[in-house]
């Protein structure tokens, strides 16, 4: 075994209750010594490091766990900046321009596709992602679902099948018989390159009994369950995704009384997007609502062309605390370990011995930073499983 420790840390943030300041588990002073060679954490602590056979020092910056972007759409085609634009200039977001990257989609080479997708994943890996999940939706027909699919597992297994993202224009007026296509064939095509399916439950594209029948066909191939929910209005995918076991409702930016509730008392994470909102001109979801009612809340970047163009947790954490009123300890934990839970994984999200090595030097002495000087580039190293 050969290890490296990493000393002169000012703030580590472990999420490991064990240690101090709640669930964050934030030290100080502190060290951790990685195993080079199974790439996990073998221990953390404060004051003086013990040996290993290389020792780093980060000479007083924060360090926090990689993060865990639990929704994006990577896999794409062309971009839709003038819809952006539009909507500055006073046009609502509506659910139809998917259409517009559908097309772009289908016109673009598999190479292109996954050029384009790692240069995205190197851009988010440069901003501190460790883990990333990838939806499909851009294609609508089974074999362009697989495709993107594909094209996704050549940056991460947390791949979800989105076929029900809109209804296709080749399907206008037909939903149903949409639904049985993606409840049959292109499911049957996609499955084996999936571990989630999705459905986008809202006003223009499905409604909650066509949803239903999309995660039971899914949960029967063997897919866990999320549900884009109570984006554009209230609406009745949040207690459908508590109902259905869904580990994540995501965006959540419209929740009554009733889905805080069924959130507190259910297993589904409410994973809120809110640089979506920024970039649609949408309400912020009330997230201190939600967290103060016991509800276990995930951060992510939802990057795709359309609502949401950027990659950047930092972003995402900054709007987090100054829009959604979370706090820095809240929205670091939300944007790691809430995104783990929002995946189901226990291996990432934190860094306590046995964890994956997944580690984030911040160019700042306490990750308050990343608010306080939003834009700032203040990834200063980012490690996954060990290595850098
Ligand atoms: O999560 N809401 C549905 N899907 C994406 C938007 C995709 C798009 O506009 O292209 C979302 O915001």
């Amino acid at each position: 075994m050969t290890s490296t420790v990493i000393t002169g840390i000012s703030s580590l943030t472990t999420n490991d209750p064990a240690h101090d300041r709640g669930r964050s588990g934030i030290l100080e002073d502190a060290w951790i010594v990685v195993d080079d060679v199974s790439g996990l954490v073998i221990d953390v602590g404060t004051g003086p490091a013990p040996e290993a056979d290389e020792r780093r020092d980060v000479g007083g910056r924060a360090v926090i766990p990689g993060f865990v972007d639990s929704h994006t759409h990577l896999v794409f085609g062309g971009d839709r900046s003038a819809e952006f634009a539009a909507r500055m200039a006073g046009a609502p977001y509506a659910a139809g321009g998917i259409a517009t990257t559908v097309a772009a989609t289908t016109a673009a080479t598999t190479d292109d596709l996954t050029c384009r997708t790692r240069e995205l994943w190197q851009r988010a890996r440069r901003g501190g992602t460790t883990t990333v999940e990838i939806k499909s939706g851009y294609a609508l027909d089974a074999a362009g679902e697989e495709r993107l699919l594909q094209i996704a597992g050549d940056v991460t297994e947390e791949r979800t099948y989105l076929g029900a993202h809109v209804v296709p224009v080749s399907y206008a007026g037909r939903t149903d018989d949409y639904v049985h296509l993606v409840c049959g064939e292109m499911l049957r095509r996609c499955a084996p390159y999936a571990r989630w399916i999705d459905a986008f439950c809202e006003v223009g594209a499905f409604d909650a009994e066509q949803c239903r029948a999309v995660l039971e066909a899914g949960a029967a191939a063997g897919l866990g369950g999320r549900l884009h929910a109570n984006q554009l209005g209230p609406g009745p995918g949040v207690q459908l995704a508590v109902e259905m076991g869904c580990a994540s409702a995501d965006h959540c930016t419209y929740l009554t009384d009733d889905d805080i509730a069924a959130l507190a008392s259910g297993t589904t994470v409410a994973t809120f997007l809110p640089a979506t909102d920024f970039s649609t001109r949408q309400p912020y979801p009330d997230a201190r609502r939600a967290i103060d009612a016991g509800v276990t809340v995930a951060l992510a970047s939802n990057c795709n062309p359309g609502s949401s163009f950027t990659t950047s947790m930092s972003f995402v954490i900054a709007l987090a605390v100054r829009d959604l009123r979370m706090t820095i300890d809240e929205a670091i934990w939300a944007a790691t370990a809430g995104g783990a839970a929002a995946l189901r994984r226990t291996d990432v999200g934190r860094l306590a011995p046995g964890s994956r090595a997944d580690v984030v030097v911040l160019d700042a002495p306490a990750p308050i930073h990343l608010v306080y000087r939003p834009g700032e580039p203040l990834i200063d190293t980012v490690v996954v499983a060990g290595s850098s």
